[in-house]
């Protein structure tokens, strides 16, 4: 069986959510206390054992490139004033894996930023990671629990968790079939269904491990109303002929494309960090609310 080597992360979004922030800046670098959100899902997908990656920009993400590209200059500035620490993560960014990028010249859905990646992928399963999700599982990464369904299974499969039903409308929804233990036959996936009719309330949450059958099917996929092409609707065609696990993966997940969303995972993350923790706590404990 081919081992999973190969990730895409679609980030040529505007992040209307965040402007003013994003008007200049990718939403994908904004910081979680001080590392940019799309960092931690490269990491996640390095840590599940990932060597190669796309990154599907948008216009205005040379920054992302830079992040990620070795800073001669700062390198030497680091090492000349003796920041050690610094200069150990500056460098460790640009070694963490082989990056590659395509620019996305029309903003016409998830579907075809995933076709973008169509040559990179070549005829190999691979993984799809949505840098508004991030997740947090020191012991077993996301990714790597999806990797490892899709070697049991060999279907595709849908990272899933439940969510609260007043939050389903929001997510591809499963229509479940049997369910295992974590594995849930994909009997379809609603695109944001509304709640009234939730076939569920297991979400799909932006983690994918696809076969590259998938470009065939986007190429005859038809656009939605919007003129967009969601890469949900492709899912329902494998789903329907060979068939599609949702995987209820284990992790705390933080929908960081939302406001909410992104100062509960700034809190927790520092919560986390030994420097900041207690004088966080201080804070937030002292807080006339
Ligand atoms: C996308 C997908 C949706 C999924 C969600 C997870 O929606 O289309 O199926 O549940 O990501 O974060 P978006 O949030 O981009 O509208």
């Amino acid at each position: 069986m081919t081992k999973i080597r190969k990730a895409v992360i679609p980030a040529a979004g505007f992040g209307t959510r965040f402007l003013p922030a994003t008007k200049a800046i990718p939403k994908e670098m904004l910081p979680i206390v001080d590392t940019p959100t799309l960092q931690y899902v490269v990491e996640e997908a390095v840590k599940s054992g990932i060597t190669d990656i796309l990154i599907i920009l948008g216009k205005n993400k040379k920054c992302i490139e830079d992040h990620f590209d070795i800073s001669v200059e700062l390198e030497q500035l680091l090492s000349r004033t003796k920041k050690d620490e610094y200069l150990k993560q500056v460098h460790e960014i640009s070694q963490m894996a082989h990056i590659y990028y395509v620019r996305q010249k029309e903003m016409n859905g998830s579907g075809m930023a995933v076709l973008e990646a169509e040559a990179f992928v070549g005829n190999e399963p691979f993984a799809v990671l949505y840098g508004d999700d991030i997740i947090y599982n020191p012991q077993t990464p996301c990714l790597k629990q999806l990797i490892d369904a899709y070697d049991k299974t060999e279907k595709i499969i849908l990272g899933c968790q439940n969510v609260p039903e007043e939050e389903a409308s929001k997510y591809g929804i499963v229509r479940p079939g049997a369910t295992k233990g974590k594995y849930t036959e994909v009997i379809k996936l609603v695109e944001k269904p509304d709640r009234d009719k939730l076939p569920s309330t297991l979400a799909s949450i932006g983690r994918y491990i696809l076969t590259p059958d998938v470009f065939d099917i986007l190429k005859h996929t038809p656009p939605m109303p919007n003129g967009e092409v969601c890469l949900t609707d492709a899912i329902q065609t494998i789903a329907d002929s060979t068939g599609a696990y949702a995987y209820t993966f284990d992790g705390r997940r933080y929908d960081v494309g939302d406001k909410l969303g992104y100062i509960q995972a700034t809190i927790e993350y520092a919560l986390r960090d030994e420097k900041l923790k207690d004088g966080l706590v201080k804070y937030l404990k002292g807080l006339e609310l």
